[in-house]
């Protein structure tokens, strides 16, 4: 056999064989605590002229990763990554703290294999060599417009999870081991098209992992329904005057201000005042993400252990460009001076948020993918009542039943939100008292939902009886006084 020969050899037992998640092994990140689940993460080449390379964060199941289903988790912005905002902020098995990570006791990956990744490239860790990648990117990196690249991303995710999943159910294990996991895509606020758009692809391409439900939070779907909610929240909150509300209607809406400033950068001289005004009374302080919330800083010492840590971006932002955290991930800084929790580099094209991904939805339903859209009710930016409109539009498109009416779903003994169900396959529901990124401030009742989503089963209702006995014996003593007064009245002197 000649050298060339054992090279090719060589070459294709390399390429056949999964080595990806060895050297993508994780043995342990700075400050982390220890944990019994495998941690990969590291790149997929996905066009290897433009040197484009995607990064991911794989996080197995902390128990029994093999009958665990797998999830995708794709970020928004479009430009945000997942790895930073949504794996060490949100739902990972770590949360970031000034002082290091903590074990999340709330993490999506106790029940499921979490899959995070950094797209498209010029986003979190990903990168392309070639400058020009980065330029007026748009939805039809998911789309069919530019097959190309995009059968590249396909095509190496089928390879991604071929070669995870693999390792997981454990060396030399049969192909149909992991075909039998269940794949959900998840992701929020922009990911209201990527997550539709990249499912869709998935069943035209008709591999073997078809997904078995998307779940989108707080998610853009119909630009115009979606910013006309933002006006109404605002002004249903007291966050904005009775005047601007006015002026939204009549002058300039919020849409419209929306379209302009993405299109040219500039507003006309009726918009402008209509910002102007609705800003001030916003004010700078305020999390338009979450309008409970309290914003960063607030004094440091406060910062590690409360439930809702409000400078975790500051804080992700300062793990994730620590040299010795990028060295345990397998990560690189490139064309970049500083890791970026949304990209400073890519250019999107705006023209393509106003494009509707809410017949991509339906087409997913009627192929059968659950579809779970929930929305974090303080979230101004994408609020829930543009959501809870399109979803129930689209039902009623669809000729689906409400399988389930309107009503609270509960944690614990409290309402964790509202939930609706159409058809038993189409899934509304808030999440009481969370902003865009749901488990921020809501973190129980947000896996919770996500738990019960990808078994199958809506969230969850009252698990106690109603009226319980405190409450019957308030009701009794209600009635009681009010007979008292109504006796008193007609009898008194
Ligand atoms: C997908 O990724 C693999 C491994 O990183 C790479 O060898 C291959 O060329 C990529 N496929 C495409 C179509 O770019
Ligand atoms: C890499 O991307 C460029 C630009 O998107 C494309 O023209 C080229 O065909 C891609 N290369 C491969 C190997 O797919
Ligand atoms: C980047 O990609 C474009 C389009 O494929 C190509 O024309 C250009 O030569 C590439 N630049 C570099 C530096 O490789
Ligand atoms: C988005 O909408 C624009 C028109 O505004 C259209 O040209 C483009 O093809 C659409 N893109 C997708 C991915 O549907």
């Amino acid at each position: 056999m000649s050298a060339m020969n054992i090279f090719i050899l060589l070459f294709v037992s390399l390429v056949s064989y999964p080595a990806l998640p060895v050297t993508d092994k994780v043995t342990s990140l700075p400050e982390q605590p220890p944990v019994q689940f495998k941690q990969h993460s590291g790149y997929i080449t996905v066009n290897v002229s433009h040197h484009r390379n995607l990064f991911y964060y794989f996080v197995e199941a902390e128990v029994d990763p093999p009958s665990n289903p797998v999830v995708l988790w794709l970020h928004g912005g479009p430009g945000c990554s997942a790895v930073g905002e949504a794996a060490f902020s949100q739902h990972g098995p770590f949360l970031v703290t000034s002082k290091g990570l903590i074990k999340n006791p709330n993490s999506w990956n106790t029940e499921a294999n979490m899959l995070y990744l950094d797209s498209p490239a010029g986003v979190g860790f990903s990168y392309s060599e070639n400058m020009s990648d980065y330029l007026f990117l748009n939805d039809a990196f998911a789309d069919s417009k530019t097959k190309i690249c995009l059968k590249d991303v396909y095509t190496n995710f089928s390879l991604l999870f071929l070669l995870l999943l693999l390792e997981m159910v454990g060396k030399g294990s049969p192909y149909s081991d992991f075909r039998t996991n269940d794949f959900f895509i998840a992701g929020e606020g922009y990911a209201g098209h990527f997550a539709p758009q990249l499912a869709h692809l998935i069943l035209q391409t008709k591999s073997e992992f078809n997904p078995k439900g998307i779940a989108i939070g707080n998610p853009l779907l119909e630009f115009d329904t979606d910013f006309k909610g933002s006006t109404d929240f605002l002004w249903q909150n007291g966050v904005i005057s009775e005047s601007t509300y006015e002026m939204l209607n009549n002058e300039c809406s919020y849409p419209t201000m929306q379209k302009q400033m993405r299109a040219t950068g500039d507003l006309s001289t009726s918009c402008a005042k209509v910002n102007l005004q609705m800003e001030t009374e916003i004010d700078g302080d305020t999390d338009a993400f979450n309008i409970l919330a309290d914003v960063c800083p607030v004094p440091p010492e406060t910062r590690a252990g409360v439930k809702t840590n409000v400078c975790i971006r500051d804080d992700s932002i300062a793990y994730l460009n620590r040299k010795d955290v990028r060295k345990a991930l397998h990560a690189k800084l490139i064309g970049v001076k500083a890791w970026s929790s949304c990209s400073p580099v890519l250019v999107y094209d705006f023209q393509n948020l106003e494009n509707s991904t809410i017949s991509l939805l339906g087409t997913l339903v009627k192929s059968g993918v659950r579809v779970l859209a929930y929305s974090g009710d303080q979230d101004s930016v994408i609020p829930f009542i543009g959501t809870r409109s399109l979803i129930n539009g689209l039902a009623k498109d669809l000729v689906l039943k409400v399988t389930r009416h309107h009503q609270a779903w509960f944690h614990g003994t409290q309402v964790a939100g509202w939930t609706q169900v159409y058809g038993d396959i189409l899934t509304f529901a808030t999440v009481r008292g969370a902003g865009h990124s749901t488990p921020l401030a809501q973190p129980e009742r947000s896996s919770e939902m996500m738990k019960a989503f990808w078994k199958g089963k809506p969230p969850s209702l009252k698990d106690h009886p109603f009226p319980s006995k405190i409450e019957k014996n308030n009701v009794f003593f209600y009635l009681l006084v009010n007979l008292c007064l109504i006796l008193s009245g007609l009898y008194g002197p």
